[in-house]
């Protein structure tokens, strides 16, 4: 079967984490990627967190499946004509190095369109423009800068960041969008266009309920769902909400049995309106379901701490994975509070290609995460990420270079 991307040409001018999670989807989906890196060095993560030594870490290998890795140094006169014939022969230029490292290598986009009008130029940058766009930015900064670090945490501690890469994998997914949004707009002007995502920008689009928040506080002074309400107090910004549910409906997380010595033994418990009484039944609280007190969802507000630590006495009679199954029988939305090494093990994931094993040649075998978009016409395949240059010889072959032009360029530094 063929692929969505099939014949799109990328030149992968990413490294870390942002702009190579870009265009491993982009990959996925089936489009040719070429990544450019530095002889001898290539992506700083090659050997960032290595837990086997000179073997790719797996922080490289499971941001850069299904690409292809030519190895250029595009300061060198000979190497920037390798880049130019790539620039011809490709339909999207991906970088995320820092502010203007691009026009200093002579790639403006005036340069770019110069050599190929078709050509769409993507970029991550931490800021767009503003008094941060010339800053270097890593996921914690476009955390703090886009809202998250604000409004995640508890009351009385300090702001906290997420295990969730958001800065970084959430504006990759940002670029891509944007990217095949491009190539379609191409497809009617013939043109191509500059791309950009700004990590501050991704993070607040991923926080735009909390920017809701601010606005709903600044008219009423309060959230009658956030912890605060009804004793604690706001302030003039939004606060940081513990595990309040960010919607209309409240939730918590609360412990199940084993808590005392198992770390993930929690439920994320939804006190979702449409099923209450059924809620009262299961906790043995049928009283609740017509008690004027408890059974409007308004009416529960000022309750919500004495009601989630009523249904947390039940379920610490519960295994996680028990009250799911006696949750999920009377539509009450939950979700138990999995550990990653439960993730890696969980057969359903391993079903869908969500959790992939792939094979390495120097590492062996080892996990990923696989493509989290499922197209039902063009599967995804997970195909272990390049050694660094492996494929210079073929790319080079690709684009007419002898190989005695490709020996001699060679020798001169430029590949
Ligand atoms: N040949 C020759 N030089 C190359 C090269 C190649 N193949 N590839 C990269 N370089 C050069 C660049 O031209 C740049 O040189 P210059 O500074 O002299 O212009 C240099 O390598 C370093 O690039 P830079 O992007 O500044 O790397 P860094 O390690 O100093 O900074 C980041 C890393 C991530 C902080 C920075 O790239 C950044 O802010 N990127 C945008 C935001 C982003 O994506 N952040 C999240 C990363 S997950």
């Amino acid at each position: 079967m063929g692929k969505a991307l099939d014949g799109v040409r990328i030149l992968d001018f990413t490294h870390v984490q942002s702009g190579p999670t870009c265009t491993q989807l982009l990959a996925w989906f089936g489009a040719d990627v070429i990544k450019v890196e530095r002889a001898g060095a290539g992506d700083i993560t090659r050997e960032q967190l290595r837990d086997i030594p000179d073997v790719d870490s797996l922080y490289f290998t499971m941001l850069n499946h299904n690409k292809r890795s030519v190895t250029i140094d595009t300061k060198n006169p000979e190497g920037k004509q390798v880049l130019e014939a790539l620039i011809q022969t490709c339909d999207v230029l991906v970088e995320n190095f820092a502010p203007g490292a691009l026009d200093r290598m002579g790639f403006t986009w005036e340069r770019i369109q110069a050599l190929n009008p078709r050509m769409i130029v993507a970029s991550v940058k931490g800021f767009g423009p503003g008094p941060y766009e010339d800053c270097k930015v890593y996921e914690n900064v476009a955390q703090c800068a886009g809202g998250a670090a604000s409004t995640t945490g508890f009351d009385d501690g300090p702001p906290v960041v997420s295990g969730a890469q958001i800065g970084d994998s959430g504006t990759g997914l940002h670029l891509a969008l944007g990217i095949v949004t491009a190539l379609y707009q191409r497809t009617s002007t013939g043109r191509g266009q500059r791309v950009l995502a700004a990590m501050q920008d991704g993070v607040l689009n991923l926080c735009r309920v909390k920017l809701r928040d601010q606005q709903r506080l600044e008219r009423t002074g309060t959230m009658k769902e956030y912890p605060q309400y009804p004793n604690g107090t706001f302030g003039e910004a939004v606060p940081r909400a513990g595990n309040a549910s960010g919607g209309g409906q409240p939730g918590w997380i609360l412990k199940c049995k084993g808590w005392e010595t198992d770390p993930n033994a929690y439920i994320y418990f939804i006190t979702q309106a449409p099923v209450w009484a059924k809620i009262c039944n299961v906790i043995g609280k049928e009283e609740w379901a017509t008690d004027p007190d408890y059974a409007t969802p308004a009416a529960r507000l000022p309750h919500l701490k004495d009601i989630f630590a009523e249904i947390e006495r039940w379920t610490m009679t519960k295994t996680k994975f028990e009250a799911m199954a006696i949750l999920n029988k009377y539509d009450i939305p939950c979700g138990p509070i999995l550990s990653m090494k439960e993730i890696a093990e969980e057969p359903s994931l391993r079903k869908t290609g969500t959790i992939v094993e792939v094979d390495h040649p120097l590492r062996g075998k080892y996990l990923t995460v696989g493509n989290p978009i499922k197209l039902s016409d063009s599967p995804t395949e997970v195909k272990r990420s390049p050694l660094l240059g492996e494929h210079t010889d073929e790319v080079m072959a690709e684009l007419g270079y002898s190989p005695e032009q490709i020996s001699a360029l060679r020798t001169a530094g430029a590949i």
